[in-house]
């Protein structure tokens, strides 16, 4: 079983997959820290360096291949990686995957994401909470198209991580 865990930036991804993957007995994989691995660089670096083309391309191919690859794992996905190309087709037309929309409320999002803005490139420009609430209510409903298309959709905005990683585990088996 090759679980995905999609959604946007700070919906939890790493902290349920990482629960997920613990009980599920299978490895915990984080897109992002691959991304970082293979380009030998942070992703601010690779935004301000290599240009937001070139995180997409090693972001495509890196899930590409981890779907085309051997074995069981949870994989926690960046917030774009669905949303660009065919990443979200091809996921949906892997048999053995199965991907988790972690939906989240748009106050819940900027609460958590303002204190840890520049560590995301597309949000480190935003200079107020009511800024950037209001970017991700547009770049949300944006990208929600993409999210939907979830095999599963589990609403994970009051939840704690290891209450999450149990709802989605029950829908799993
Ligand atoms: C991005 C989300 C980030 C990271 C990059 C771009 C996005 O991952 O991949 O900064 O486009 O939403 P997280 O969702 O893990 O923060």
């Amino acid at each position: 079983m090759k679980v995905i865990l999609i959604g946007y930036m700070g919906s939890g991804k790493s902290s349920v997959g990482k629960i997920l993957a613990g009980k599920l007995e299978i490895p915990f994989t984080d897109l992002d820290e691959e991304i970082e691995e293979e380009a030998g660089m942070s992703i601010p670096e690779i935004f301000a360096g290599k240009g937001a083309v070139y995180f997409r391309r090693l972001e495509r191919e890196l899930v590409a291949k981890r779907l085309a690859g051997p074995g069981s794992f949870v994989m926690a996905a960046g917030g774009g990686t669905p949303c660009y190309g065919n990443t979200m087709e091809l996921i949906r037309e892997t048999p053995e995957a199965v991907s988790v929309y972690l939906k989240t409320t748009v106050p819940v999002l900027s609460q958590r994401l303002f204190p840890e803005k520049e560590k995301r490139p597309l949000l480190a420009h935003l200079n107020s909470e009511n800024e950037l609430k209001e970017f991700i209510g547009i770049h949300l409903f944006e990208r929600s198209g993409f999210y939907e298309q979830a095999s599963l959709v589990v609403d994970a905005s009051l939840n704690s991580p290891e209450e999450i990683a149990g709802t989605i585990l029950r829908k799993l088996l």
